[in-house]
């Protein structure tokens, strides 16, 4: 039998822990199976991207279709034409495609079109909320997918309320999860806390969605209220450069780098960021992955957000969309010890990438 190749689509921070742990199992499977790490470079920064490939033992991509920043429509279009020509002079026998990102759902359309079967990780995932761009991305990318790879019984349902028929739909678990695993020796070897001369408890936050820093009065107003709390609890922010860039415009850099409890860090790799997070007492966030992380850890989440796809992180785990006007209250309910405990969501077990090499060996019939 001649080897089938698999594209595991890279192309922005969330997506690289999503892709390593496939590849590292794809790379056990001798004699069927060769994986193709196609980055289409829609994160560029080292320490969005290749501070990624280091920590998580991933080799330079086959292929860097270097597309880099632009409008939506600019990122989506130029990933979709560099990646066709791709394909047309590599044809895959799967494309593999993870998250929500706008390079997932650029790669599933140019794949769809070329008639290659398709297969979504993480798919399922509903927000309801469609001003999303991330949204967009998921409806789309499972509407077309020929395999769908869910983490929880939620986003089965979502697929089979949308029509999906239920033979294409394959409950493997949570791959992010995978990830923590597969790294938690090097993470428990590094002592970034310690490094940062971070002495007591302290809050972790990161902030990068459009909804939270783009729109100047929304920006002001979490920079005034993580100021206001960095006087009780220390606060680590590991700034986007989404975020960066726009509390430079909107002249609120200033008034947060001179905040004493508030140290603000440039984005770190994996190892080093997961370090920092388990050893946080809360998370301030309006990340995805960090919903996901802080359920696994036990570490009390609170999400700066109206609506979150990863529901099971709410009714399972320990985290808690929180408005801005309750966040100061959440807090203080964390640091008085009164934050309820999570549990670990089902298959949330660190052998999700093996359950889809398993369902790939099934369908290729290997
Ligand atoms: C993207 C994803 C989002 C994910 C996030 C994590 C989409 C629609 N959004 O959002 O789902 O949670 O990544 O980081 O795909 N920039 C740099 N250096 C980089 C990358 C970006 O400076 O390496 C700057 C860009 O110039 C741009 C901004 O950051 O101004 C946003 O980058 P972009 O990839 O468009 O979206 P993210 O906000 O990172």
């Amino acid at each position: 039998m001649s080897r089938k190749h698999f594209h595991l689509i890279a192309a922005a921070r969330p997506n690289f822990m999503k892709v390593a742990p496939l590849y590292h199992a794809f790379l056990k499977e001798s004699g069927w199976a060769t994986p193709v790490l196609v980055h289409t470079g829609q994160h560029y920064d080292y320490s969005m991207s290749a501070a990624f490939f280091a920590d998580l033992g991933l080799p330079d991509p086959n292929v860097n279709l270097e597309i880099g920043s632009g409008s939506h429509a600019e990122q989506t279009g130029g990933v979709m034409i560099a990646y066709e020509r791709y394909c047309r002079d590599n044809p895959p026998d799967w494309v593999i495609v993870v998250g929500d990102v706008n390079s997932t759902m650029a790669c599933s359309l140019v794949a769809k079109k070329l008639n290659l079967p398709l297969a979504h990780l993480e798919a399922g995932l509903r927000s309801r909320d469609r001003t999303m761009p991330e949204e967009i991305n998921r409806l789309v990318t499972d509407a077309i997918a020929d395999l769908l790879w869910t983490p929880s019984e939620d986003a089965d349902d979502n697929l089979r309320a949308e029509g999906v028929a239920p033979e294409r739909i394959v409950r493997v678990g949570n791959i992010m999860i995978d990830s923590y695993e597969l790294m938690r020796a090097k993470i428990e070897a590094v002592d970034v806390p310690g490094e940062l001369g971070l002495a007591g408890s302290y809050g972790i936050v990161t902030l990068h969605r459009p909804s939270n820093v783009d729109n100047r009065a929304a920006l002001a107003e979490l920079t005034a209220l993580l100021i206001a709390i960095s006087r009780k609890a220390t606060l680590v922010f590991a700034v986007h450069p989404r975020t960066a860039a726009r509390l430079k415009e909107f002249g609120l850099d200033r008034e947060m780098a001179a905040a004493p409890g508030l140290r603000l860090i440039e984005p770190m790799g994996y190892v080093r960021f997961m370090s920092l997070v388990r050893r946080a007492r809360f998370a301030i966030t309006d990340s995805g992955g960090i919903q996901e992380e802080t359920t696994y850890l036990d570490i009390p989440c609170l999400t700066l957000r109206d609506t979150t796809e990863r529901p099971i992180t709410v009714s399972q785990g320990s985290n808690r969309l929180i408005k801005p006007a309750q966040l100061a209250a959440a807090v203080d309910e964390v640091l008085g010890g009164r934050w309820a405990h999570g549990k670990r969501p089902a298959l949330w077990d660190g052998h999700t990438a093996d359950r889809v090499i398993a369902n790939l060996r099934q369908v290729c019939r290997v």
